[in-house]
C-alpha cells in the first residue's frame, strides 16, 4: 500500500451558498477546528467569497480554490473567470468539471481539459472531477465512462502537471442524494483510476496522485470511506457547510 506517499487532502466545495457574512462566520468557526488536521485542508467557496476566504485564512493550515475556471487568458468570455485572476488574489486550489457543471451548464470532457491546463499553466492545482451516471453503473460501464474521462480529461497533461493534479471520483447518482458509495464500490473505482494512471504515466507518478471520494460523505461514513487503500481524501458538499460536520471529516482524514 502506498498511501503515505500522497498527502489526504479534504476539500469542501461550498456551490452557490453563503453570503459573505455567512462565509466569514463560518471560516472562522472552522479556524480552530482545522488546526489539529494533519490533512490538507481546502474551502471551494463562490467567486464573490473568494477574497473574503483568502483574507481570513492568512497563516492558517486552510487552502481556498474556486469552484471553476476558464481556459483562456482573457477575452470576450462574459461571466466567466481567468486562472491568472484566481491566483492574483491568493486561491490556490480549482475545481474542474464538476458533474453540476457538466450536467446543468454544457460543459465537456474537452472543455474540462482546456480548464485543467489553463489552471496547471497558472500554478494552480486543480480538482479534477469524474463519475458516472446512476444510468451508466446499470449499464455496467462505470470503468468505461471513468477511463475515457481520464484519457480525456488529462489528455496532453505531463507527468509533472499530473502531480499537481487532484482527481475526484464523485459517482453522480451519490451528489446531494444521501446515498453514498459503498467503501467498496468507492475502491474499487479510486483504484481503477489509480490504474489508468498508471497506464497513461507510470506507478511512481500514480501513487503520489491524491484521489478523493465525493458524493454524501458526512461524519457518519467518513472513516471508512477513507480508511480504503486509494480513498486519499474526499470532496464535500453539504457536509462542508456545517464546521462540525466538516471537521469530524477533517478528523476521519488525518487518522486514516
Ligand atoms: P454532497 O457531499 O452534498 O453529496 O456533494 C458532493 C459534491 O458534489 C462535492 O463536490
Amino acid at each position: 500500500m502506498n498511501k503515505e506517499l500522497r498527502k489526504a487532502v479534504i476539500a469542501g466545495n461550498w456551490k452557490m451558498n453563503k453570503t459573505r457574512p455567512e462565509a466569514k462566520a463560518l471560516i472562522e468557526e472552522l479556524k480552530p477546528i482545522a488546526e489539529k488536521a494533519t490533512c490538507d485542508v481546502v474551502i471551494c467557496v463562490p467567486f464573490t467569497n473568494l477574497e473574503t476566504a483568502v483574507e481570513l485564512t492568512k497563516g492558517t493550515n486552510i487552502k481556498v480554490g474556486a469552484e471553476n475556471v476558464h481556459f483562456e487568458k482573457s477575452g470576450a468570455f462574459t461571466g466567466e473567470i481567468s486562472a491568472d485572476m484566481l491566483t492574483e488574489i491568493g486561491v490556490e486550489y480549482v475545481i474542474i468539471g464538476h458533474s453540476e457543471r457538466r450536467q446543468y451548464f454544457g460543459e465537456t470532457d474537452e472543455t474540462v481539459n482546456k480548464r485543467t491546463k489553463a489552471a496547471l499553466a497558472a500554478g494552480l492545482k486543480p480538482i479534477v472531477c469524474v463519475g458516472e451516471l446512476l444510468w451508466e453503473r446499470k449499464c455496467d460501464i462505470t470503468k468505461e465512462v471513468i477511463a475515457r474521462q481520464i484519457k480525456l480529461d488529462l489528455f496532453d497533461v505531463s507527468a509533472e502537471d499530473a502531480k499537481k493534479t487532484i482527481i475526484a471520483y464523485e459517482p453522480v447518482w451519490a451528489i446531494g442524494t444521501g446515498e453514498t458509495a459503498t467503501s467498496e464500490q468507492a475502491e474499487e473505482v479510486c483504484s481503477f483510476i489509480r490504474e489508468q494512471l498508471t497506464e497513461k504515466y507510470s506507478k511512481e507518478v500514480a501513487d503520489t496522485i491524491t484521489i478523493q471520494y465525493g458524493g454524501s460523505m458526512n461524519p457518519k461514513n467518513a472513516a471508512e470511506l477513507l480508511a480504503q487503500p486509494d480513498v486519499d481524501g474526499g470532496l464535500i458538499g453539504g457536509a462542508s457547510l456545517k464546521a462540525a460536520d466538516f471537521g469530524v471529516l477533517l478528523d476521519a482524514a488525518s487518522n486514516g
